[in-house]
C-alpha cells in the first residue's frame, strides 16, 4: 500500500500546471463508442480510472494507442462486444458512461449495475429513465442492466433528468450522446450544466453531432445518422485546480495556477475571497485556461458552503475546503447538498486537531489554531485530496494511508506539489 508522508507547515511558492480534466476524459472516451472513425485526444490526464475506462473500452472493441503521456487515439474498430463486466465497473462507477453510447450505436448494452461507495448510494435511475425516454427497454439480470433497442434506433423525445439532489452529470453524458444518433430531436430539461457536459458536446459536435444548449438546464439535440472522428482537447480539471487553490492558501503561500479553468470555478474563487485569499487572473480575466496567482494570508475568515450543481459550489471541492476552514478565525457551516454522507473526512480532520461537529448532511467547523500532524486514512478520491491539504498545513508529520485512492484523480500529485515547496513523498508500506 502507498502512503504519503508529509512534513507540514511548509510555505509553497512558484508555479504549478493543471493537467486534463478526469471527469471531461472519461464520458469523452466512452463517446468513440459513437463512431468506427478514429478520434484523437489530447491533455487526458495520465490515472488509474482513466486507466481503467481504456481496459473497458478496449473489452468493448475499441483500440487504444497512446501516443504520447497525455494523448491517445481511440478507434472503434469491432462492434460485437457490449458488456461492461462488473470486475471493471466495481472499480469505477463512471464506466456507466459507455451505457448511452453503446445503446446509440449498438442497440444493445449489458453494463454492470455499479455498486454504492464511500460518498453514498449512488444510484442510476435517472440515466435509465432517461434512455427509456429515448425508447430503450431495461431489464435486470444477475446484478447486470440490460438495455435494449426495440427497432435498433432510439428516438428523440422530451426527457427530462432532475432528481431529488438536482441533475445528474453522468446521466446528461449519457442521454446528450445517446440522442446524437437517435431518429428525431430530443430535449434534455433540467440537464446538468458542468462544464464537463460542455466539454463532451464540443467533441460530439466536432463528429458531427447537432447539440446546442449544453452548459444550461435545457440541451436541444437533433439526431444524425452517422458520427464521424474528430481531434479534441480535454478541458482542464477544475477539482485539480480548486485543490491547488486550496494548497496554496492553506500553507500561506504563493502560487502561479496555470492552465486554470477560472471561469468554472467562480463558486470557489467567490468563497476564497470571503475566506481572506487573494486570487488574481494575471491573464485574460475569464478564462478556462488562465494564469491565476493564488496568495493565501496568515489568517482566514470563517465561510458557510452549501455544495450544489454547477455553477453553485462543487461537492468535489467540500473536503478541501473542510480543511481550510478548519483553521479559520470562527465558525463554517458546511452543508452537502449533492451527497449527503460524503463526511468520511470529518473523522479523520478530528485526529489532527480540527474542531468538528457533523449533523445529517451539515457539517460545524470551529477553527483552531494549528492542525497537528498524524495517521490518517483516506475512505474516497476527494476527502484524500482534503487530508493532503490538512498536512501540508500541520505541525509536524501526516501520513495519509490508501492513497490509491487520490491516485484515481491526481497525477503524480506528491511530485507535483514538491515542485514548489512542500515536503511530500510516496513511501510503500507493507498492508
Ligand atoms: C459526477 C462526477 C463526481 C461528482 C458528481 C457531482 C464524474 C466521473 N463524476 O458523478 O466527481 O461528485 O458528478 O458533481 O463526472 N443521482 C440519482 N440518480 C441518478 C444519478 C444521480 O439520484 O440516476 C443523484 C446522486 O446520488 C447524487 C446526485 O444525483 O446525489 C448527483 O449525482 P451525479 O451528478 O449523477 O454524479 P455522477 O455523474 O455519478
Amino acid at each position: 500500500m502507498d502512503v504519503f508522508e508529509i512534513e507540514g507547515s511548509r510555505r509553497l511558492s512558484g508555479e504549478i500546471e493543471v493537467n486534463g480534466s478526469k471527469n471531461a476524459a472519461l464520458p469523452l472516451m466512452a463517446a468513440a463508442l459513437l463512431t468506427t472513425e478514429p478520434i484523437t485526444f489530447d491533455d487526458v490526464p495520465d490515472l488509474s480510472d482513466i486507466r481503467n475506462m481504456q481496459m473497458l473500452l478496449t473489452e468493448l472493441g475499441c483500440a487504444i494507442e497512446r501516443t504520447g503521456q497525455h494523448s491517445c487515439i481511440l478507434h472503434t474498430t469491432d462492434t460485437t462486444e457490449s458488456h461492461a463486466r462488473y470486475d471493471i465497473v466495481k472499480t469505477m462507477r463512471a464506466s456507466v458512461c459507455v451505457l448511452g453510447p453503446l445503446l446509440a450505436a449498438r442497440g444493445k448494452a449489458r453494463v454492470s449495475l455499479p455498486g454504492g461507495c464511500a460518498i453514498g448510494q449512488r444510484p442510476i435511475d435517472l440515466h435509465l429513465r432517461g434512455l427509456e425516454a429515448l425508447g430503450a427497454t431495461f431489464e435486470l439480470q444477475e446484478g447486470d442492466v440490460i438495455g435494449r433497442v426495440p427497432g435498433g434506433r432510439l428516438r428523440g423525445a422530451r426527457v427530462f433528468l432532475g432528481g431529488a439532489f438536482g441533475s445528474t452529470v453522468l446521466g446528461t453524458a449519457n442521454v446528450m450522446s445517446a440522442a446524437t444518433l437517435a431518429e428525431g430531436t430530443t430535449v434534455i430539461e433540467s440537464a446538468a450544466c458542468e462544464p464537463e457536459i460542455v466539454d463532451v458536446a464540443n467533441l460530439l459536435n466536432s463528429m458531427g453531432a447537432k447539440i446546442t444548449g449544453a452548459g444550461s438546464p435545457r440541451i436541444v439535440v437533433e439526431g444524425v445518422k452517422e458520427l464521424g472522428g474528430a481531434n479534441h482537447r480535454v478541458i482542464p480539471d477544475r477539482i485539480e485546480a480548486g485543490t491547488l487553490m486550496v494548497a496554496a492558501a492553506i500553507t500561506a503561500g504563493d502560487l502561479t495556477i496555470t492552465n486554470c479553468p477560472l471561469d468554472a470555478l467562480m463558486a470557489a474563487t467567490n468563497c476564497l475571497e470571503q475566506i481572506g485569499v487573494e486570487v488574481r487572473a494575471l491573464d485574460d480575466e475569464s478564462s478556462m485556461r488562465a494564469r491565476v496567482r493564488v496568495q493565501g494570508g496568515r489568517a482566514f475568515n470563517p465561510c458557510d458552503i452549501t455544495t450544489q450543481p454547477h455553477p453553485g459550489f462543487p461537492t468535489d471541492l467540500q473536503a478541501q475546503f473542510m480543511a481550510l476552514l478548519t483553521l479559520a478565525d470562527g465558525t463554517s457551516v458546511i452543508t452537502e447538498k449533492i451527497f449527503p454522507e460524503r463526511f468520511l473526512h470529518v473523522a479523520e480532520l478530528s485526529r489532527m486537531g480540527a474542531q468538528l461537529f457533523r449533523q445529517g448532511p451539515t457539517a460545524i467547523v470551529s477553527g483552531v489554531r494549528r492542525l497537528v500532524g498524524a495517521p490518517v486514512m483516506a475512505s474516497d478520491l476527494r476527502a484524500s485530496a482534503g487530508l493532503v491539504l490538512a498536512g501540508l498545513a500541520a505541525e509536524g508529520t501526516t501520513r495519509v494511508l490508501r492513497v490509491y485512492h487520490l491516485d484515481r484523480g491526481y497525477e503524480k500529485l506528491e511530485e507535483r506539489l514538491a515542485t514548489v515547496g512542500a515536503q511530500i513523498k510516496r513511501v510503500t508500506v507493507e498492508d
